[in-house]
């Protein structure tokens, strides 16, 4: 519950990136029994970071601001939960998603396209300096998810 409340203040009341609070502590703020471990952390991120993209490609850029948040929160999440991850490396992706949410609201392709490399070159670079540089991430080349429309509705 705890947790949860920061999580949420974090993200409601705080530039995403003020991650460096939940960092300044090298103590883990809860040893629960139901922490997710960080690898699942990033296996949801890995999920998004594939919905993102495609959401961005179709110009569903309602789903593309949702997959955004979602990538933001559980880098919140693993901020928060794993002490142990340098601020300095959870600030890599501040400036990629930055861009990429503006490129969302400007329904802008080409700075989407780009900002999601820069993105992509935040993840891997995270990993190197984590020593994780055997798990490298790249754009892409298929949509693994059949059961979901990433074109925008219809309009009404
Ligand atoms: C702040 C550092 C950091 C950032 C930023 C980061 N990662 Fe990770 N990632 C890690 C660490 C550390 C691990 C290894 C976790 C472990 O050892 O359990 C990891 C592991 C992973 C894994 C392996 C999970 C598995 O079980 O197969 C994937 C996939 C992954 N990250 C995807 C991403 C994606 C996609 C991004 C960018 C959107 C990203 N990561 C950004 C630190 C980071």
């Amino acid at each position: 519950m705890r947790i949860r409340t920061l999580m949420l203040a974090l993200l409601v009341s705080v530039p995403p990136m003020a991650l460096a609070l939940a960092q300044s502590s090298q103590e883990p703020i809860s040893r629960g029994e139901n922490l997710p471990r960080l690898g699942e952390i990033m296996l949801a991120k890995q999920w998004r970071h594939i919905k993102l993209w495609y959401a961005g490609k179709a110009h569903n850029w309602n789903l593309a601001a949702y997959e955004l948040a979602q990538i933001k929160a559980s880098l919140t999440q693993a901020a928060i939960l794993y002490s142990g991850i340098p601020v300095s490396d959870v600030l890599i992706l501040d400036a990629p998603i930055q861009s990429i949410d503006k490129a969302i609201q400007s329904k802008d392709n080409a700075s989407f396209v780009k900002a999601f490399n820069d993105l992509t070159n935040g993840c891997n670079a995270c990993h190197r300096k984590m020593g994780r540089e055997f798990i490298e991430i790249k754009l892409p080349a298929e949509l693994p998810f059949s059961n979901q429309l990433f074109t925008p509705p219809a309009k009404q």
